[in-house]
């Protein structure tokens, strides 16, 4: 198989950032670890208010994060649960962040993150910019014309998320999330339509009522996520926490259904449905 690796560029596109990602040849993304702080589907904040209101009976919750890239998402829920729960975030605490791609888990390991401007602007909105120490002993770095800072995750967030390298096609199987949370953003599209109908059966095997499956706008533009979820026994969840704010974009990859969805692409947010 001929493998390109390039840079990503995305004209007139959203902000974002995306490092690198690979192509087979015949122009499929195979693997892409594109994110950045605050990504704009999801309220962040009204997330973390639905969290502790669903499961305000429980003194612990998992709240498992996979496809978690180089942490971005991640930290963006932890900042947000301490910000609007305070004490009471220590319940979801720390997020059980994993990825399949071991060279993103190893740096995320060593506390560091490039962050763009976008982040930063981000950070002082949410008086968050002390969760992150400019690292100038690393290089600026140039993506798509845009800088990226080397920066070191700082003790108090770092603690917050546990990261990890796994498979989520191997976690759905292996392990009961009855009253946890599972998230798996915009990483659906890179795995086969049979892996994702796969996932869906497992992730219901694996849940109970309290369950709580998460997926991402793209995952919903690219992917078979929404009708795997729905054929497999999950309903959506309708909610203002999904705003519908990222930029479709085009691009192929191996997880793109073929036919129309059947089921209403309408959420990122899944139960059981009995
Ligand atoms: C586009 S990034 C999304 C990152 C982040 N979740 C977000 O929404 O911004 C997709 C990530 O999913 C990961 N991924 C893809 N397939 C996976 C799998 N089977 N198991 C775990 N991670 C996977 C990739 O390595 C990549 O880092």
């Amino acid at each position: 198989m001929n493998i390109n690796n390039y840079s990503y560029y995305q004209p007139q596109l959203s902000f974002s950032s995306t490092r690198e990602r690979t192509l087979d040849e015949n122009g499929n993304v195979l693997f892409c670890n594109y994110t950045n702080l605050n990504r704009e589907d999801l309220d962040w904040g009204k997330f973390a208010r639905f969290l502790n209101d669903r499961y305000q009976s429980q003194e612990h919750v998992n709240i498992n994060l996979h496809g978690c890239s180089d942490g971005s998402d991640a930290y963006t829920l932890a900042i947000n649960l301490i910000k609007e729960l305070g004490p009471n975030a220590k319940k979801f605490l720390p997020i059980k962040a994993s990825d399949i791609s071991k060279s993103v888990i190893k740096t995320a390991k060593e506390g560091k993150i490039l962050l763009h401007s976008k982040d930063l602007e981000y950070l002082d909105k949410m008086g968050a910019r002390h969760y992150f120490e400019r690292d100038y002993n690393e290089p600026v770095k140039i993506m798509r014309d845009i800088e990226f800072y080397p920066h070191k995750v700082t003790k108090e967030l770092k603690d917050a998320v546990d990261f990890s390298v796994k498979d989520v096609m191997e976690s759905a199987k292996e392990q009961d999330i009855s009253n946890e949370v599972f998230l798996f953003r915009n990483g659906w599209t890179f795995n086969s339509l049979e892996k994702q109908n796969q996932l869906a059966k497992d992730l219901k095997e694996n849940s109970n009522r309290k369950t709580l499956v998460v997926i991402g706008q793209s995952d919903l533009f690219k992917s078979d996520a929404s009708d795997s979820l729905q054929r497999n026994g999950f309903k959506g969840i309708k909610s203002e926490i999904f705003t519908e704010k990222e930029t479709d974009y085009p691009s192929k990859s191996i997880g793109q259904p073929k036919n129309p969805p059947l089921y209403p692409k309408e959420y990122l947010l899944f139960e059981l449905d009995k």
